[in-house]
């Protein structure tokens, strides 16, 4: 497993673009950069995953959060288009990172899209989220450039904003939800996705379980998710809980912090 992570030099609430954001409770910058820290160690040194980094840049408090750089597919890099004007500034940083590692950039021309945020692997499927942030018109785009089948999934909570806050592929056969965020039809689909589903309880979903970086058998997640963290421990997995408490003032956690370079 290969992730691109950017470290939180810059990292802050400087406005206000998902529910979980107050300017006035703004992280703690020592302790945030701590935590990723901390994080950063559990992928690298605890479990042995490779991480690439990017530079920060100074005014783009959100750049830490990588999942939303866009999305890569081996040498493709679809490039976000992002919702909101605060997070447009990252985009041709990112671009130009990948542009400098010879990734073939291939720009979505309709819609917005907040990359794997939005759009993770499930059973072959290419599962996508729309509402809050990304929007339907994108996904036709996305299906063509990938060549694979995008499942479109509707968001309707405002406080699971993106896919990877309430859906989590646990691996081939299993799969991690919170059934409330997504509409009618997006629940359908989901129970008709093949394998093993866990429901996140409200406990774990205010503690952000669903947001977990899932490298094999070894999963991390903030701290506080007790019983999805208990249901993963059952069923084998190595559990590393990890205290994210400043970047969830953020609206994010563990998986936002991370983009999948290469499986
Ligand atoms: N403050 C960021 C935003 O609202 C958090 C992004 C979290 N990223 C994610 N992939 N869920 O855009």
């Amino acid at each position: 497993m290969h992730l691109l992570m950017c470290p939180p030099a810059y990292f802050d609430v400087a406005y206000e673009i998902n529910p979980w954001m107050h300017l006035d409770n703004v992280p703690n910058v020592d302790k945030a950069k701590r935590q990723w820290d901390a994080l950063y160690a559990i992928i690298t040194d605890r479990i042995g995953a490779r991480v690439s980094l990017i530079d920060p840049q100074p005014g783009l408090p959100d750049m830490v959060f990588t999942a939303n750089a866009g999305l890569v597919e081996g040498c493709v890099y679809i490039p976000s288009r992002f919702r909101h004007a605060e997070r447009a500034g990252e985009v041709p940083h990112f671009e130009r990172w990948f542009q400098d590692r010879q990734y073939h950039r291939k720009p979505l021309s309709d819609g917005w899209f907040e990359g794997e945020g939005d759009a993770l692997s499930y059973a072959g499927i290419l599962l996508a989220g729309y509402g809050p942030r990304s929007s339907a018109a994108a996904h036709p785009e996305l299906a063509r450039i990938l060549g694979r089948d995008v499942l479109s999934l509707g968001l309707v909570d405002g406080r699971y904003y993106h896919l990877d806050v309430c859906f989590a592929p646990l691996g081939p056969n299993m799969f991690a939800y919170i059934p409330e965020a997504f509409d009618e039809a997006a629940n359908r689909a989901l129970l008709g996705l093949p394998g093993e589903k866990i429901t996140l309880s409200a406990e774990d979903a205010q503690h952000f379980g669903a947001n977990a970086v899932v490298i094999g058998r070894d999963i991390i997640l903030n701290t506080g998710a007790n019983s999805f963290s208990a249901a993963l421990t059952e069923r084998g997995y190595h559990v590393h809980e990890t205290d994210l408490s400043e970047f969830l003032k953020a609206g994010g956690s563990a998986k936002c912090l991370t983009l999948i370079l290469e499986r």
